[in-house]
């Protein structure tokens, strides 16, 4: 796949851990990959400005918050859920980021992580929270709760993009089993998703889509990575 919206930069001022908080045993997902993805589903987007993101399986929102640095211009609103409670918390922390009472709070936090420990990675994550407070242009509404994206999930809202990383492996698996867990998960998103609602779905190479209700726009694969982009029928 050749790269079209994800642009071949430097995106360590997004590392996990340094501005953005992270959790623990949790993968970073490439910030490239992601900006391609949504860059993807805004060209199949019927808007392009406003841009309503949602993801329901959102870990402790590093997607999602990445996504808000760098599409100031289209995102209007992120929405994210997961069923892990604690992971949601996590979300929320990581999107206050996205506005500016929250990147202050994390500034200030730097800031007293250097006059305690004096470390060369806490001046790094100084100049990183800098560039990112520059960066904003607005404080991003968002909202995140708490949902088993196998079951009725209580939106009120259609989103216009959905982007999600699935669950896979030993860290990061579905928390319930049986049945074809990426069927289920689209039937669910059939319930959330607008006629004009356009999906991104990122897996490993073994999960496959083959749900009915929902037609393929484009499917990528990159390196241990596959993506998929979809639409309602
Ligand atoms: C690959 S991680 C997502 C990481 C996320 N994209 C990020 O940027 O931090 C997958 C997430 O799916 C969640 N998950 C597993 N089963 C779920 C389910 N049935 N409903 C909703 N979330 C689920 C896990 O708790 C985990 O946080």
């Amino acid at each position: 796949m050749e790269y079209k919206y994800g642009k071949n930069q430097n995106y360590e001022d997004f590392s996990s851990g340094r501005v953005l908080y992270q959790v623990r045993g949790m993968t970073n997902f490439p910030v490239r990959l992601a900006q391609e993805i949504y860059g993807r589903c805004l060209e199949y987007s019927t808007k392009n400005e406003d841009i309503v993101l949602y993801d329901c399986c959102c870990g402790g929102g590093y997607l999602l918050t990445v996504l808000g640095f760098l599409n100031q211009d289209t995102i209007n609103r992120i929405i994210g859920s997961d069923i892990d409670e604690e992971m949601v918390q996590m979300a929320r922390k990581n999107l206050s980021l996205l506005r500016q009472e929250g990147i202050n709070k994390r500034i200030r936090e730097i800031h007293e992580m250097i006059e305690e420990f004096n470390k060369p990675s806490h001046y790094e994550a100084k100049e990183s929270a800098l560039r990112l407070r520059e960066m904003l242009k607005k404080d991003m509404d968002f909202k995140v709760f708490q949902a088993d994206a196998l079951g009725p999930i209580d939106l009120d809202e259609k989103p216009d993009i959905i982007i999600t990383d699935l669950p896979y492996g030993q860290l990061v698996s579905w928390t319930q089993d049986g049945g074809d867990m990426v069927d289920r998960l689209l039937d669910s998103l059939y319930e959330v998703a607008g006629e004009d609602t356009i999906l991104g779905l990122c897996m490993d190479k073994k999960q496959k889509v083959k749900n009915e209700k929902f037609t393929r726009l484009e499917r990528q694969k990159i390196g241990k990575r596959r993506f998929e982009i979809l639409k309602k029928i």
